[in-house]
């Protein structure tokens, strides 16, 4: 029988990717997505690249727990993949009431009604942020965790809610996905991020200055203690990281487990440029320019828990995410709203 999964945020970067690998992997899926920062184009490009399944779309707020019980009582739901959420952290600090409200709720409607309906299985989109100002590189999930704005609470305080209730009910089989800088787009070019207004992230702020729409990059400090002074990530290929949500589906077992999905090795932001003009042959010019406040110097996961417990390795490399998000890029420069309806 075909397994029928639930995908909050479906339409978004990283739901969309991951709603594709489901399809191929002949599970039917549910979309739930409210659009806020997404496009329903993204839609009908996961149904045509996903081949196999079933793709049914709902418009939907999660915070209404009416909303979130027809899609249980609609669907013979097994699992839930949640990435819906805001994910902005400078709004975050600013509407710390519209964050909490929309992280918390939809995530609280979405795990009772599992719970009423009977559906246990549950992996959740969280993020590096929990791990604050790290102490330790490359960050274990032991370290301990503390984040650093309204945002990054919303995704400590949704795991914790997790590890409570595994703890108070053995029938929960929930895995937590810390995901370190997720970039990259399909193959197919048709699929990618596509961020409303001014980027906030690096990536699609630099293939926006190759493709034209922007004239300049800001390298947001070079004087960190890193090996050319610009800030350090973990980036990791969002196929990478959506064939890792498939592990932790395939691998769910009783409790709840947080997992790093990154790949261990990271890059600068003049690394990121000067890769990102090698694959797209475009000059990406920028200033250096003061620190982001709230940056650090060095974020780096240890992916070996990841590796070893779900079967699972993040094996593109810089050359391969960035030549994927300038295809996705220059085929599609306004993001969605250059395809046709
Ligand atoms: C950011 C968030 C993190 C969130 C993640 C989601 C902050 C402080 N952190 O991570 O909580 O989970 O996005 O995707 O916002 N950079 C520039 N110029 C730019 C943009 C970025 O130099 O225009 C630099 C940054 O200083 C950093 C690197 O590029 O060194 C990556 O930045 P970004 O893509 O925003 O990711 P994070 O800050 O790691």
């Amino acid at each position: 029988m075909t397994k029928t999964i639930l995908v909050t945020g479906g339409a978004g970067f990283i739901g969309s990717h991951t709603a594709v690998e489901l399809l191929q992997r002949d599970y039917d899926v549910v979309i739930a997505d409210d659009l806020s920062n997404s496009s329903a184009k993204a839609i009908d490009v996961v149904s045509s690249l996903g081949g196999g399944g079933n793709v049914a779309f709902h418009k939907v707020d999660l915070t209404d727990e009416s909303l979130v019980a027809e899609l249980f009582d609609e669907h013979p739901i097994e699992a839930v993949v949640h990435f819906a959420g805001l994910k902005a952290v400078g709004e975050s600090v600013e509407k710390p009431i519209h964050y909490y409200r929309t992280n918390l709720i939809s995530t609280m409607n979405l795990l009772s009604q599992m719970a009423n309906h009977q559906v246990w299985d549950f992996v959740f989109s969280s993020s590096a942020t929990v791990y604050g100002t790290p102490e330790q590189l490359p960050i274990p999930e032991t370290a301990p965790t503390g984040a650093t704005n309204p945002y990054g609470r919303t995704k400590l305080m949704i795991e914790e809610i997790c590890q409570d209730l595994a703890a108070a009910d053995d029938r929960w089989r929930m895995s937590l996905l810390r995901y370190f800088n997720p970039v990259g787009a399909h193959a197919s070019g048709q699929l990618g991020e596509d961020p409303r207004g001014i980027p906030n992230n690096l990536v699609p702020f630099v293939m926006q200055v190759a493709v034209g729409r922007r004239d300049k990059l800001q390298v947001f400090g070079g004087d960190w203690d890193t090996h050319d002074g610009s800030g350090v990530r973990d980036y990791i290929h969002v196929v990478d990281l959506a064939a890792g949500h498939l592990a932790a589906l395939e691998t769910l077992s009783e409790g709840c487990e947080a997992y790093n999905l990154g790949t261990g090795n990271g890059s600068s932001v003049l690394d990121i440029i000067s890769t990102a003009e090698q694959v797209s042959g475009k000059s990406i010019p920028y200033d250096i320019v003061e620190r982001r406040s709230g940056d650090i110097a060095t974020s780096l996961a240890d992916p070996s828990k990841a590796n070893q417990e779900l079967g699972w390795r993040a094996d593109r490399n810089l050359e391969a995410m960035l030549t994927d998000s300038w295809r996705w890029q220059s085929m599609n420069p306004m993001g969605f709203a250059d395809s046709s309806d």
